[in-house]
C-alpha cells in the first residue's frame, strides 16, 4: 500500500487514544525479546502506535534475550507477530519504519560482557537513529531475572539522556521479595523513573470507572454504604494456563490476578475522588483503599483448581494434566473472597470478588448492587420479577456500562420488570478500543505514571496476599474441586449465599 499515514491532527484513527505531545526520541529496549509477551503484545502495540504516528520520528527497538537470533531473524519473527496479533491491518510503510530501527542482542543477563554488547548497540542506534541517549527498558522477563539486570543497568547508566524502566508483574513473589526488589531498584533509579505495569490499568473500560464516577454528578452522592448493598468483581477466563506452567505453578491465581489486576479494580471502585488526576493524587487515593482492606478470615476466602471438563463445547484437560504441572499440584486456579474496606464510605459493605481459569466464559466486570427501594408502593405480585438496581461496568468483552432499573410492563395493570439501560463502546464511539499496552507504553515514553502502580500500592497488595497465603498453609483442600467449564467450586457459591446474596449470572 502506498498511501501515506494521516498526520495526528487529521487522523480519525486517533480517537480512543489521548493525543498529547509526541514522546522524545528514544530507544525501546526489551529484555525477554524471545518471549510470549514480546510477540503477542509489545511489538504489536508498538506497531499500532507507529500506525497512528504516535511514536517519535527518532525511534529504535532493541530486543535482548538468551536465544540466538540475528537482527534479520528477529525482524522477520516480529513481522509475523504483527501480522498475527496487531489490531491494525499490516502496512509495509509502517512496518519499514519500525523494522528500520530494530536490532537484537543474544546474551545472558548474568554475563557482564553482554551488558557491554547491549551498550554498544545502543550507542550505534543513537548515531544511526538519533535516539539521543534516551532509554526505555522493558523487563518482559521472569521476576528472578530482574535483580541482576537492574544492578547492571544502574551501574552503567550514563549522564546523557533519560532512563525509564517498565517492570512487568508480578513484582516480586511476596511482600519481602517485593521490598527487596524495590530497594534494589531504588538504589539506582528514582521513583519517577520506575513504571510498574499492571496492564488492566491501560484498559479503556477500567479508566472509564474513573470517568463514570468523577465526571458525572449523579453517582458520587450514592456511591457509599447507605445506598450500595454490595459490590461484585469478576475476572473470569475460559482459557487455561496456555503453556505457562513454569510460571503458573509458582504464582497461582492469587499472585497472577488477585494480587494485581483484581485489587486494582477494587481500588478504583472504592477510592475517594482525587484532588486532581496527577499520578501522585490518584495513587494516593488508591493506596488508602488498599491500606483499609480488612484481612479476610479463612471462611471468607475460597480457592479452587479445575479438573477435566468442557469449555465452549470442547473437552479440556484438568490443571494437573497440563504439561509441566505436578500430578499432585496444590496450585489454585480459582479464588473467591469476601473483602471489606474499613472506612466511613464502605464500612460493612461486602466486596465479593472471584477470578479463575477455565470458567465458562471470558468476562471481567464490576457490578455495583444498590439496596432495594425502601417502600415500593405496588402489590408484591406486581414486582416479582424486579431485582434491585445494579450498575455494571463491563470491562471485557462487550465493553460498556449497563444499569438495571425497574420499568412498567406495557399493558393493563402495574406490573414492573427489570430492564437494562446500556451504553456500549462500539455503538457510542464507533472506534476500536486501543490495546492496554499501547496506552501504557506511550505513557511511559511520556513519563506519565498515573496508570502505573507505585511502591506503596504494590507492597499493600502483597501484605494482603501474604496473609491469605499464610492461612492457606493450615489446610489442604481436595483438588481438583471444580470441573473446567463451571463457575468454580461449590464453596464459592456458599461464600455469598450464606449472606442471602448470590453471584450475578453473567
Ligand atoms: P516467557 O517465558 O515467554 O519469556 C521470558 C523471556 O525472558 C524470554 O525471552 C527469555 O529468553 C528471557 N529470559 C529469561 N531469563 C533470562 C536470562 N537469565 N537472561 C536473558 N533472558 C532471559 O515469559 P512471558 O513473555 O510470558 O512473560 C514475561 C513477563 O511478563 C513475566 O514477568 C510475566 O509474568 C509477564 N506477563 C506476561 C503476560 C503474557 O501474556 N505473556 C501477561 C502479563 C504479564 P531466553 O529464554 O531466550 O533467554
Ligand atoms: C495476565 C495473566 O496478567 O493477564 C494471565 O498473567 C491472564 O494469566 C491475563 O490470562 C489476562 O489478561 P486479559 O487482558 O486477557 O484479561
Amino acid at each position: 500500500m502506498t498511501e501515506t499515514i494521516p498526520q495526528q491532527e487529521e487522523n480519525p484513527l486517533l480517537e480512543g487514544l489521548l493525543v498529547r505531545r509526541t514522546p522524545d526520541p528514544c530507544a525501546f529496549v526489551i529484555f525477554g525479546a524471545s518471549g510470549d509477551l514480546t510477540q503477542r503484545k509489545l511489538i504489536p502495540a508498538l506497531y499500532s502506535l507507529a500506525y497512528r504516528r504516535l511514536l517519535p520520528e527518532n525511534f529504535a527497538v532493541l530486543g535482548v534475550a538468551r536465544s540466538e537470533e540475528s537482527d534479520d531473524e528477529f525482524r522477520s519473527r516480529m513481522e509475523d507477530a504483527v501480522k498475527e496479533h496487531a489490531r491494525d491491518p499490516f502496512r509495509q510503510d509502517v512496518w519499514d519504519f519500525l523494522a528500520g530501527g530494530m536490532r537484537y542482542v543474544a546474551t545472558d543477563f548474568a554475563d557482564e560482557k553482554g551488558e557491554d554488547r547491549v551498550g554498544k548497540v545502543l550507542t550505534e542506534l543513537d548515531e544511526e537513529r538519533g535516539t539521543n541517549g534516551n532509554r526505555l527498558y522493558y523487563f518482559a522477563v521472569p521476576p528472578s531475572a530482574i535483580g541482576t539486570l537492574v544492578q547492571q543497568l544502574g551501574e552503567q547508566r550514563s549522564a546523557e539522556g533519560w532512563v525509564r524502566l517498565i517492570i512487568e508483574k508480578p513484582f516480586g513473589h511476596n511482600l519481602e521479595s517485593a521490598r527487596e526488589l524495590n530497594a534494589l531498584i531504588q538504589e539506582h533509579f528514582a521513583e519517577h523513573e520506575i513504571f510498574r505495569i499492571d496492564h488492566y490499568l491501560g484498559k479503556e473500560t477500567v479508566q472509564n470507572m474513573l470517568a463514570l464516577r468523577f465526571a458525572n454528578g449523579i453517582f458520587e452522592p450514592i456511591w457509599n454504604r447507605q445506598f450500595i448493598d454490595h459490590v461484585q468483581i469478576t475476572v473470569a477466563e475460559s482459557i487455561g494456563i496456555e503453556g505457562r506452567s513454569g510460571y503458573y505453578e509458582q504464582a497461582g491465581a492469587i499472585r497472577d490476578i488477585f494480587q494485581n489486576h483484581l485489587l486494582q479494580l477494587l481500588a478504583l471502585t472504592a477510592m475517594e475522588p482525587p484532588i486532581d488526576f496527577t499520578s501522585e493524587q490518584v495513587r494516593n487515593e488508591k493506596v488508602k483503599v488498599l491500606r483499609s482492606l480488612h484481612t479476610p478470615g479463612p471462611k471468607s476466602v475460597v480457592r479452587g483448581q479445575y479438573g477435566r471438563g468442557f469449555v465452549e463445547g470442547e473437552e479440556v484437560p484438568g490443571y494437573r494434566e497440563e504439561e509441566g504441572v505436578a500430578p499432585d499440584s496444590m496450585t489454585e486456579t480459582y479464588v473467591a473472597a469476601k473483602l471489606f474496606v474499613d472506612n466511613w464510605r464502605w464500612a460493612d459493605t461486602p466486596f465479593y470478588v472471584r477470578m479463575g481459569k477455565r470458567l465458562p466464559r471470558r468476562e471481567t466486570s464490576i457490578a455495583i448492587q444498590f439496596k432495594r427501594a425502601p417502600h415500593p408502593p405496588f402489590e408484591e405480585t406486581a414486582t416479582e420479577e424486579l431485582r434491585p438496581n445494579v450498575l455494571v461496568v463491563h470491562v471485557q468483552p462487550d465493553e460498556g456500562v449497563s444499569l438495571a432499573i425497574g420499568a412498567k410492563v406495557p399493558g393493563a395493570g402495574m406490573k414492573i420488570r427489570t430492564v437494562n439501560m446500556d451504553f456500549l463502546y462500539g455503538g457510542a464511539f464507533r472506534t476500536g478500543l486501543p490495546e492496554a499496552y499501547e496506552r501504557l507504553i506511550l505513557d511511559a515514553m511520556l513519563g506519565e505514571a498515573t496508570l502505573f502502580t507505585r511502591t506503596d500500592e504494590v507492597e499493600e497488595q502483597w501484605s494482603l496476599v501474604d496473609a491469605i497465603v499464610a492461612a492457606w498453609r493450615r489446610d489442604r483442600p481436595g483438588f481438583p474441586n471444580y470441573p473446567a467449564g463451571t463457575w468454580g467450586p461449590p464453596s464459592a457459591a456458599d461464600l455469598i449465599e450464606r449472606d442471602a446474596r448470590s453471584w450475578r449470572r453473567t
